[in-house]
């Protein structure tokens, strides 16, 4: 079964109750929450706050994909979000200089319960995923755009990691499911899904739309 996870950020912010609502009212277990810092990408988003404001009166699984620069202890700042509930972090690999200092923040998450997930760019080799960090992994999110905004073109040619990661996921006797996020809508989805993605993210084609149960039906 496929999971789908809306991002709220093309979303009309004025209107995000009633988005949520309509989102809870088709079953939507998932939502994604994608967190900006205007160094890592040329874009800025949402901090805690914002997801403490949802948690409070929605019950969603929180997918934080968390495009923002690394550097210092990281705990206070991932405390920050686990105050507030996060059910599965997502870190981008290229954030990390230090291998260990990253191996070190996913036992973090680990340690707090939360589901460890990291994301490759369109640009990044599916080589810079050793087994020394696999082996920590819930998810591996492949990114089919360059992170920064909603609304972009889905880049075909990153299936070929997500093929080769159900090979080594085969191999390596794992259980990690297989993320895709940027240009998912009801052409690219099917494209995806035989690929062997497990789950996957979808922002403007979903996002301030009256007809999203028709659309939900399309991304089976
Ligand atoms: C892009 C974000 C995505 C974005 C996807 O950097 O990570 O989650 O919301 O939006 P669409 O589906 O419009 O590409
Ligand atoms: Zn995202």
């Amino acid at each position: 079964m496929s999971i789908i996870a809306p991002s709220i950020l093309n979303s009309n912010l004025l209107n995000l109750r009633e988005e949520l609502i309509k989102f809870k009212n088709e079953g939507i277990e998932w939502i994604h929450y994608d967190v900006m810092d205007f160094h890592f990408v040329p874009n800025l988003t949402f901090g805690p706050k914002l997801l403490k404001d949802i948690n409070q009166e929605f019950n969603f699984k929180i997918d934080a994909h968390m495009m923002v620069e690394i550097k210092g202890k990281f705990e206070d700042y991932l405390d920050t979000f686990i105050k507030v509930g996060v059910d599965q972090f997502t870190f981008h690999i290229e954030s990390f200089k230090n291998k260990d200092y990253l191996i070190d923040l996913i036992r973090y998450i680990k340690q707090s319960k939360i589901r460890a997930s990291i994301a490759l760019n369109p640009g990044t080799s599916i080589k810079e995923l050793t087994d020394d960090i696999l082996v920590y992994l819930d998810n591996v999110l492949i990114m089919s755009v360059n992170p920064g905004f909603g609304g972009q073109s889905f880049m075909e040619p990153v299936l070929d990691k997500v093929r080769q990661l159900v090979i080594k996921r085969k191999e390596n006797k794992q259980s990690f499911t297989i993320q895709i996020d940027g240009g998912i809508d009801d052409v690219t989805f099917p494209l995806a899904k035989v690929a062997g993605v497990d789950s996957f993210v979808s922002g403007s084609y979903l996002a301030n739309k009256d007809d999203l149960k028709s659309r939900l039906k399309k991304l089976v």
